[in-house]
């Protein structure tokens, strides 16, 4: 399962790339308004910041004034993938970017009968929303599972697990055969962290540090990094 970050945060990016599991980035209207500055510049550094499709979403109730945000949207960076909400206006909007050969990324789909249309829209991505079922006591899991059958024969859309709110739910995407999965930052640290790796790292550490000529041999069989020669 390909791993995309879900956020609007440029730093957020930044750290969470430089881990190397990141396959992409997805946006949407709430995150980038907790940013300062302008959301086109941001959307440009995540997309520069991440080596894959940057989800940008448009904001309309009408599949005209989406279709033309989804055009400039696309033109901030060739790595963007415009994101409509579900509905019979994104639909309609989403048949024609994508007729137009834009990759779309329909959101906030939270069954397997809104999954189909979107794919048959012509959808690249489909963003099931699992935090928001669970939300309002329905079985995100449950509906996560009928939506993968029911595309697993639309070869052009894939999954999205989105509004992932613990590693549980990246677990359970992975597990379910989601392609992909958006994840917040905090939910990706929290994938990092294990009491047994944490006291695992401090028994090697404190064993290797019961002999201090091994320190010593490691030391010497390192090579030091060059120091940068002062410009004379
Ligand atoms: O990508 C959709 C995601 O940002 C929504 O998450 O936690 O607001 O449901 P959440």
């Amino acid at each position: 399962m390909r791993l995309f970050i879900d956020t609007g945060s440029v730093a957020e990016v930044r750290e969470l790339a430089a881990w190397g599991v990141l396959s992409g980035a997805t946006t949407n209207p709430s995150l980038l308004a907790r940013e300062d500055g302008d959301p086109g510049e941001a959307i440009r550094r995540i997309c520069e910041a991440v080596d894959g499709p940057v989800s940008a979403e448009v904001v309309s109730e009408d599949r005209e004034t989406m279709v033309l945000q989804g055009r400039a949207l696309c033109g901030l960076h060739e790595h963007v993938t415009v994101k409509v909400p579900f509905g019979a206006e994104g639909l309609a909007a989403t048949a024609r970017l994508a007729a137009e050969g834009i990759d779309v990324n329909v959101t906030l789909v939270f069954s397997a009968a809104q999954a189909l249309l979107a794919a048959r829209a012509g959808a690249r991505y489909v963003s099931c929303f699992l935090g928001r079922l669970d939300d309002v006591a329905v079985d995100s899991e449950a509906v996560l599972i009928e939506i993968v059958h029911a595309l697993r024969s639309e070869e052009a859309a894939e999954v999205l697990a989105a509004s992932i709110r613990t590693p549980g739910h990246v677990v359970t995407a992975a597990r379910l055969g989601c392609p992909v999965a958006t994840v917040p930052a905090s939910v990706l640290r929290q994938m990092l962290v294990h009491p047994l790796t944490a006291s695992g790292i401090a028994r090697f550490e404190a064993d290797w540090a019961s002999r201090p000529e091994l320190a010593r041999w490691l030391d010497e069989l390192t090579p030091r990094p060059r120091l940068a020669v002062a410009a004379r």
